[in-house]
């Protein structure tokens, strides 16, 4: 055995048992809600149509798609859609899209952060800002879910949907920016949002309770 393969064979078992002990919690289902679209676009960039896109500071979003052992799933896809920074859903190819993970399960796009609308017919609760992702991979369980926001005041008993998980800490994420210079210009929030996907034959795990009608009176009073 030459020297190569003996360094690949260590590396391999390092690998293999570096992953063997490990155990990565399934991220939390939630509503598919009535503003999923399945064909998007394949793009890495959202929202860009949005006015608002080239005056507010942008966000990326990025982490990784793993299974229940923390290894990394590559060739996921991901669909991502959510509101513009005014709080309203547009169908065609606004703030809509899907890309595919890469070797290492990494993922990222760049999108705005989202507007807040409400769901609650008495207007007096909001739904907190929140993306939408729809993630399949082959042999696993497709997962519907909703990313947060820290430090929303609309998370948990104050969303106005009360099916919704926004009470689960693993969709909320914290944002830090990232400037390009000290003049402070050029910044952008960064999110980092890790997806674990549930072993499984490739039904939905989603969060399916019609809370549906106020979202879908909303659309039509915006005639989208
Ligand atoms: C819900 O809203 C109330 C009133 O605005 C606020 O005091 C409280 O902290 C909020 N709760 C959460 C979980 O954000
Ligand atoms: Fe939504």
């Amino acid at each position: 055995m030459s020297i190569s393969y003996f360094i690949l064979g260590c590396w391999l078992l390092n690998e293999v048992s570096a992953y063997q002990d490990r155990s990565c919690k399934p991220t939390s289902a939630d509503i598919l809600g009535p503003y999923y679209y399945p064909n998007v676009p394949r793009r890495r960039q959202i929202c860009e149509r949005d006015r608002a896109f080239h005056q507010q500071r942008h966000l990326l979003v990025e982490g990784r798609v793993m299974d229940e052992t923390c290894r990394p799933l590559s060739g996921a896809r991901i669909e991502v859609w959510q509101a513009d920074a005014d709080g309203h859903y547009l169908f065609k190819d606004m703030c809509r899209g899907h890309f595919y993970t890469q070797i290492r399960g990494n993922y990222a796009f760049l999108t705005l952060r989202p507007g807040k609308y409400s769901t609650d017919p008495t207007g007096r609760l909001f739904r907190p800002a929140h993306i939408h992702f729809r993630v399949v991979a082959p042999d696993h369980d497709i997962l519907v879910t909703q990313m947060y926001f820290d430090g929303d005041s609309s998370l948990g008993v104050n969303d106005s949907c009360s099916t919704c998980s926004s009470d689960h800490p693993d969709l909320v994420v914290s944002t830090h920016e990232m400037c390009a210079d000290e003049s402070g210009k050029y910044c952008i929030d960064i999110a980092h949002f890790d997806l674990v996907l549930r072993r499984g034959s490739g039904v939905d795990v989603v969060k399916d309770v019609d809370d549906s009608l106020p979202e879908l009176l909303d659309m039509a009073k915006e005639g989208k």
